[in-house]
This record gives structure tokens, C-alpha cells and sequence, in this order.
């Protein structure tokens, strides 16, 4: 590693990544962002994997994933095995990869977030966050950013990832593929999760960090990834996602009244509890979005109002795209 202190351009730039993944979807997502940072002479990326002391299993048995809902929740995070930080590193950039479990952070992201090295580590510090998920992030962002506004870290960007499939579509791919592993396509459905050649233009956001740190960009307060698609918010999910949260926090304080995680004191309440997801979602989903279409009109400055709070700080701008074209 090569240091100077004569000019802060030369100066190795030091980023921290942090990712936790179960089927290998956002850590690829995250190889593809990093690549081009640590093909950098002059960038020192330090790859941070989060391991919960109790491993979360993939494929998920059916009780011990919704099992897993009052936790994200309320946000009561698993023990981690200790980290390779120490605490007394001192980064310029920060990458935060999550995805969202319930409507919420996942749990092994969480824990870092409370760990207490994170104060020390993210304090002052500008964050990228990359999302990658079904399609349901808004809430989980909400939580993420109080988390962050709390560390003292200074949120720059958000870029989201999400299945391309359709609302419905996803509904019965993502809980089959993360129920029994199968992750193609099935009944004229498409395949779960975020398509391959999605992951490899993610690589486009490494690239753009990688000139944006060589620029001594992330010290001001401007977004780094602007202009290049970061982001697609779809407001028009946001009472769903309410409604959800909602249920999975109130749920989930009866369920953690019943017993801890795993325990079978909570699986008759769970296994109602299942029955009446199924049921919200196929009435409160649906019924939300028709109702949403009919006053469509009456909402377009309020929907276009909430897009752009919800894409901000990064955007969905394009005009970037075709310098970092993948
Ligand atoms: C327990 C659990 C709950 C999930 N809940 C949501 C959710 O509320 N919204 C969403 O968009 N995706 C949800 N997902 C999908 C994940 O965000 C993610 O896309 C998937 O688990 C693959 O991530 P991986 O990189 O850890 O393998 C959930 C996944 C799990 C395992």
C-alpha cells in the first residue's frame, strides 16, 4: 500500500464494504460495485461479510422464516461473530449493502448497525447504500436512514436493485425460491430475484465511485451515483408497505410476548398469523393499488412529490449512464 501526505489525490482512499448474503445475490451485486474500486491502484477496499453467531438458513424452513418477521420488525438483532475491524480505522467512503427482510433492514444488517464499532466507524462518514431486494424497500430505507442519521454517518447515496417481475408474480417466485431454494421460472412465471445481466450493469456504480473518489468527490454533499438509474421508487406501494409494517410490528409484540425465537410456544400464533399475511396481502395489496388508480389524477403531484423524496439522494436520472455504459 502506498501513501502520501503530499497531496490528498495521491493518497490511498480507504472504502469499507459491508454485506451479508444468504443465496449469493447481493454478494455478487457487491463484487460487481467493488471490482473496479479494488482494481484501483491507490483505493483500499476492505471487505467487511457479516456472520450472525446463529447462521440463518437458506433454503428457509417455512416456520423459522416467518419465525424470523417480529425480530426485523421491532429491530432486535442477532449476536455477530466478532469482526475484522477494530474500530480505529479511519475510511473515506463507506458501502452498505442490504436487503430487506420484512419490510425492514435484514437482521444480520441491523446488528452491524447497532453493533458498537459502527458508531466509531461510520460517525462523519459519507455512506452509500446499495439495496437488493423483491421490490418492497421504501420502509426498510426509512429505518436505515434513522439508523444512520443516528450513527452520525452521512447518507450520499441509494441505489436499488429489485426483481423486475411483477407485484403479484414475485409474491409467489420470491417466497418459493427462498422456501425451497428453486429459484427459475415456473407456471409462466418468471424466474426470482434480480436478473444476471442487471447484477453485471451494477458494475457502472463501482466505476463511477472509483473516478468520483479519485476527484475527492465524497467530501462535499452531493450524490456520487446521480444520473446513472440508482433508483426506481414506486410510491404507489407505500400503503401496502405502511399497512405491512404496521401489522408486522403489532404481530410481532404479541409473538415475542409468546416466547423467543424458535421456540414452540410461538408457532400456533405464527401459524394463524400466516394465514392472515396471505390474506392482507391478497386484499390490501390489490385494493390499495385499484384504489390508488381511480384517484390516480386526484394524486399525481403527491405520488410525483413522494417518487422523488423516496429516490432522493441519488435519483433515477439516466444522463450519466452512457460514460459508465457496461
Ligand atoms: C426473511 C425474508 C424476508 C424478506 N422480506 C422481503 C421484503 O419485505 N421485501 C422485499 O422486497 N424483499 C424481501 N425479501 C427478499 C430479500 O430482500 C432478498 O432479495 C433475498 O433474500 C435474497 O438476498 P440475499 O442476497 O441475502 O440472498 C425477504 C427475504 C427473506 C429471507
Amino acid at each position: 500500500m502506498t501513501t502520501s501526505i503530499r497531496t490528498n489525490s495521491i493518497r490511498t482512499k480507504r472504502v469499507l464494504a459491508i454485506c451479508y448474503s444468504q443465496t449469493g445475490q447481493l454478494a455478487r451485486i457487491a463484487a460487481q460495485i467493488l471490482a473496479p474500486l479494488q482494481a484501483k491502484p491507490g483505493v483500499d477496499v476492505h471487505l467487511e461479510v457479516i456472520r450472525p453467531k446463529q447462521s440463518y438458513p437458506f433454503p428457509w424452513p417455512f416456520f423459522q422464516f416467518f419465525d424470523a418477521f417480529p425480530e426485523a420488525a421491532h429491530l432486535i438483532a442477532p449476536e455477530l461473530e466478532q469482526l475484522a475491524l477494530t474500530g480505529e480505522e479511519d475510511f473515506d467512503l463507506v458501502i452498505l449493502f442490504y436487503q430487506v427482510w420484512f419490510l425492514a433492514p435484514s437482521l444480520p444488517v441491523t446488528a452491524f448497525l447497532q453493533h458498537p464499532l459502527a458508531a466509531r466507524l461510520l460517525k462523519d462518514k459519507p455512506v452509500v447504500t446499495v439495496i437488493a431486494c423483491r421490490n418492497m424497500w421504501l420502509m426498510a430505507h426509512e429505518k436505515i436512514k434513522n439508523m444512520l442519521a443516528n450513527l452520525g454517518a452521512r447518507l450520499i447515496d441509494n441505489v436499488v436493485l429489485a426483481d423486475k417481475g411483477n407485484v403479484f408474480a414475485t409474491l409467489v417466485t420470491t417466497p418459493r425460491w427462498l422456501l425451497t431454494g428453486r429459484q427459475t421460472g415456473f407456471l409462466g412465471l418468471p424466474p426470482a430475484g434480480i436478473a444476471p445481466d442487471e447484477i453485471l450493469r451494477s458494475r457502472r456504480f463501482g466505476l463511477a465511485l472509483r473516478d468520483a473518489l479519485a476527484a475527492d468527490a465524497e467530501k462535499q454533499d452531493a450524490p456520487l451515483l446521480a444520473g446513472l438509474g440508482a433508483v426506481e421508487a414506486n410510491p404507489r406501494l407505500y400503503a401496502s408497505e405502511k399497512a405491512g409494517t404496521r401489522s408486522f410490528y403489532l404481530w410481532g409484540k404479541l409473538l415475542r410476548a409468546a416466547g423467543k425465537p424458535g421456540q414452540w410456544s410461538r408457532k400456533p400464533l405464527l401459524f394463524f398469523y400466516v394465514f392472515f399475511l396471505i390474506a392482507l396481502i391478497l386484499t390490501v395489496v390489490p385494493v390499495s393499488l385499484a384504489l390508488q388508480a381511480l384517484i390516480r389524477p386526484l394524486l399525481r403531484e403527491r405520488i410525483a412529490r413522494m417518487k422523488h423524496d423516496f429516490e432522493f439522494p441519488s435519483g433515477s436520472g439516466t444522463e450519466r449512464m452512457s460514460k459508465y455504459a457496461v
